[in-house]
C-alpha cells in the first residue's frame, strides 16, 4: 500500500491491494467501473487513476447487497471491506490486483452518475467532437489519464534536469507587447488603457534575451505560448514550450544541453537509449538528399542527383540539362518492389503536385524501362552508377529545380517509406538541421522575412552578403528532428545592436518602427549585452511522439478542436455589450442566431 495515498475517505487506493494484504479490513473509494451479477452475488469493479479493485457485494449482507443492486457505472461510492484472496480460477493476471477481491462490509453511495453519453471503456472509437464536449468523462479513460500521467512525469524530470545545471527557472509576462513571429498575435484588450492591446507571447523570445541581458546566465521555463495560425495534427492555438536560453555559449553548447535533456528523458520515461551526440546535417543536405527540413532519418530512402552525358538520347532528359535542370532520382533498394499499379498511381498523383513526370527504371542483368531503349550506352551507366543500382532495384526518376521540387520530392519520399514498409516506427531518431537560411523570401508581402526570427544571428562567414545577396545568408540556426517532427528549434543570437538594427532594416522595418516596436531589446543591447543563445521544444510534440499518440489533442488536458474551439467550455464565445464597451471595443461581427 501507498500510506501516503490514505485520506479520510480511504486507506489504500484502487490499484494498492496485493496478496499480502490478505486479511485486512480497509477502506476504498472510486468510480463504479461495472457491476457484474454471478448467481446472486454481485461484483463491483471499482476504479480510480492508480487501478481497479474487485468488490464482492453478497446478498448475506442484506443492507450492502441492496445498495449494490442499485449501483450504476460511474456512480462515486465508499466501500469498507475484508481483503481476501480469490478462488485460483478467478484471479486476473491482466490487473495489478487481480490476485485480490475485497468482500464490502459497508457500502456508501457519494454521488450518482447520470447516463453517459459514450462508455468510458473501450470508447476510442467514439466521436472526437462528443470525447471533447464531455473531456471530463474522456479523461477517466485509462489511455488518456496514462499519456498525462507520463507527461506530468516529463516536466518534473525536465526541472530536476535543468535544476541541476544551474538553469534558473524565470515566469515571463503573459500580457506583452505585440511582437508578432511569424504567427498572428492573440489580442488582449487593455480596460485602463483604452484603445491599446497587449498581446498573448508567440513564445518569451525577448524576454529570454532580456534575462542574458541582466545576467541570468542560464534560464529555462515550462510556458505556455499562444500562436493563432491554422491548426494541424500536431499545432494548438495555446501549447507549450521547454524554453530554454544561455549566455556565453555558441551553437554546440546549446546542442549539448538539449541533447542531455532528451536522452535523459528518454531513459528515464522509455527505458530506450538515444545515442548522443545526434548527426547533424545542414539545411541545404536536409532539402536536397530528403526534400524536407525535418527529414525522418527511419526511412533509408535518398533523393540523389546524376549528371548526365550532355547527349543522352532522350529528349526529355536532353531538354532538361539544356535547362539546367537536375535529374533526380529515388533508388528503391531490392528485395522492395513497386507494382505496376501502385506506379501509375504516384505517377498521376506526384504529376498533379507539381513533378514533370516519374520515370521508372528496373535493374536486372541489364537496366531495363520503357525509356531505356532511347538512351544512350554512357546515360545507361551513368544512371546505374550515379544510383549505384544493383540487380532487382527499382529507380523513379524525375527533373526540375529549386525547393519546390525538392519537396515534391521529398513527400514522394515519405510516401514511398509507408507503401513499401521500410520505416521502423519503434524506433526512436534524433538529428540536428542546421545552417538554416537566415531569410526567405515572402512572395505575398513581396520582402524578405526571417525564416526563424529576426533576432537570429547570420553566420560569421556570411555577414558580407547581407544585403548584397539575402538569400544566400545562412543563419546560425538549428531545428532537432525525431522521426521527421520538429521537436525544437533555436538559434545564437545577434547581441550587437547595430547589427539587430541592420537586420530589423533588411526585413523592411524602418528605424521608428523599429524602435517603436523593439526598442526596449535595441536599448538593453547597448547596456553590455553578452554573447548568447538558445533554444525552445515543443513539449507537446514530444509528449505526443513518447506516448505514440497521432494527435497531440491526446497529450493535452483541454485541447481545442480543429475550429480551434474548447467544445467543452464552449470557447471562445459571445460576450456581453457591457464588456465590450468597458474596452471600448465595437465588433463588425453580426451573430448568426
Ligand atoms: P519555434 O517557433 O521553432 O521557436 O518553436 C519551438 C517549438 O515549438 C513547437 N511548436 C508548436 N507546438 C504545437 N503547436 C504549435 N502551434 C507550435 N508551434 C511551435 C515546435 C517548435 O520546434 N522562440 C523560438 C525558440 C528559440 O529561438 O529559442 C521559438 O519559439 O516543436
Amino acid at each position: 500500500m501507498i500510506p501516503t495515498l490514505a485520506t479520510t475517505h480511504r486507506m489504500a487506493s484502487c490499484g494498492d491491494l496485493r496478496n499480502i494484504d490478505e486479511g485486512k479490513t480497509i477502506r476504498l473509494s472510486g468510480w463504479v467501473a461495472r457491476v457484474r451479477d454471478h448467481g446472486g452475488v454481485l461484483f463491483v469493479d471499482l476504479r480510480d487513476r492508480y487501478g481497479k479493485t474487485q468488490v464482492v457485494c453478497d446478498p448475506v449482507n442484506e443492507a450492502v447487497y441492496a445498495i449494490a443492486k442499485n449501483l450504476r457505472s460511474e456512480w462515486v461510492v465508499t466501500v469498507t471491506g475484508t481483503v481476501r484472496l480469490r478462488p485460483e480460477n478467478s484471479r486476473n493476471e491482466n490487473l495489478e490486483t487481480g490476485e485480490i477481491e475485497v468482500v464490502a462490509l459497508e457500502l456508501i453511495v457519494l454521488n450518482q452518475s447520470m447516463v453517459l453519453p459514450f462508455q468510458i471503456e473501450g470508447s476510442d472509437d467514439v466521436n472526437e467532437d462528443l470525447r471533447l464536449k464531455y473531456r471530463y468523462l474522456d479523461l477517466r479513460r485509462e489511455s488518456l489519464q496514462q499519456k498525462l500521467l507520463l507527461r506530468s512525469k516529463i516536466t518534473h524530470i525536465i526541472r530536476d534536469y535543468f535544476h541541476r545545471l544551474h538553469f534558473a527557472e524565470i515566469e515571463t509576462p503573459v500580457l506583452m507587447k505585440s511582437t508578432p513571429e511569424g504567427a498572428r498575435d492573440f489580442l488582449v484588450p487593455s480596460r485602463v488603457n483604452a484603445g491599446k492591446f497587449f498581446a498573448l507571447p508567440q513564445s518569451p523570445q525577448t524576454y529570454k534575451q532580456i534575462l542574458m541581458v541582466s545576467g541570468f546566465d542560464r534560464y529555462f521555463q515550462i510556458v505556455k505560448c499562444f500562436r493563432d495560425e491554422d491548426l494541424r495534427a500536431d499545432r494548438q492555438p495555446e501549447f507549450t514550450q521547454i524554453d530554454i536560453e544561455m549566455a556565453f555559449i555558441d551553437q554546440q553548447d546549446i546542442q549539448s544541453v538539449a541533447e542531455g535533456l532528451v536522452a535523459r528523458l528518454f531513459k528515464e520515461v522509455m527505458n530506450v537509449e538515444v545515442p548522443v551526440p545526434f548527426k547533424r546535417m545542414t539545411y541545404d543536405v536536409a532539402i536536397n538528399n530528403y526534400g524536407s527540413d525535418k527529414p525522418d532519418l527511419r526511412n533509408p530512402l535518398v533523393i540523389t542527383d546524376v549528371t548526365l552525358p550532355a547527349e543522352t538520347g532522350f529528349k526529355v532528359f536532353d531538354s532538361a540539362i539544356t535547362e539546367g535542370k537536375l535529374i533526380s532520382g529515388i533508388r528503391i533498394p531490392a528485395p522492395s518492389v513497386l507494382s505496376r499499379n501502385t506506379y501509375d498511381d504516384l505517377v498521376e498523383r506526384y504529376k498533379a503536385a507539381g513533378l514533370a513526370g516519374l520515370i521508372l527504371f528496373r535493374m536486372g542483368a541489364q537496366l531495363d524501362g520503357p525509356v531505356v531503349k532511347f538512351l544512350n550506352d554512357d546515360s545507361k551507366q551513368a544512371i546505374v552508377d550515379g544510383f549505384g543500382l544493383k540487380d532487382g532495384d527499382t529507380l523513379l526518376l524525375s527533373t526540375g529545380l529549386g525547393t519546390k521540387y525538392k519537396i515534391i520530392l521529398g513527400n514522394l519520399r515519405l510516401e514511398l517509406g509507408k507503401i513499401l514498409n521500410l520505416v521502423d516506427e519503434n524506433q526512436f531518431l534524433f538529428h540536428w538541421v542546421n545552417d538554416f537560411p537566415l531569410l526567405e523570401w515572402d512572395e505575398e508581402e513581396k520582402r524578405y522575412v526571417a525564416m526563424h526570427h529576426m533576432f537570429t544571428s547570420p553566420r560569421d562567414e556570411d555577414m558580407d552578403k547581407l544585403g548584397v545577396d539575402n538569400g544566400a545568408v545562412r543563419a546560425k540556426a538549428y531545428d532537432l528532428v525525431l522521426n521527421g517532427n520538429e521537436v525544437a528549434g533555436g538559434s545564437i543570437r545577434i547581441y550587437k545592436p547595430e547589427t539587430q538594427s541592420k537586420i530589423f532594416e533588411l526585413l523592411g522595418m524602418s528605424v521608428e518602427e523599429a524602435k517603436e516596436k523593439f526598442g526596449f531589446l535595441l536599448d538593453a543591447f547597448k547596456y553590455g549585452a553578452p554573447p548568447h543563445g538558445g533554444i525552445a521544444f515543443g513539449l507537446d510534440r514530444m509528449v505526443m511522439i513518447m506516448t505514440k499518440s497521432t494527435s497531440i489533442r491526446d497529450v493535452i488536458a483541454f485541447p481545442k478542436n480543429s475550429n480551434a474551439q474548447s467544445l467543452m467550455d464552449g470557447a471562445p464565445s459571445d460576450v456581453a455589450d457591457k464588456q465590450l464597451r468597458e474596452l471600448y471595443i465595437k465588433t463588425t461581427h453580426v451573430p448568426v442566431k
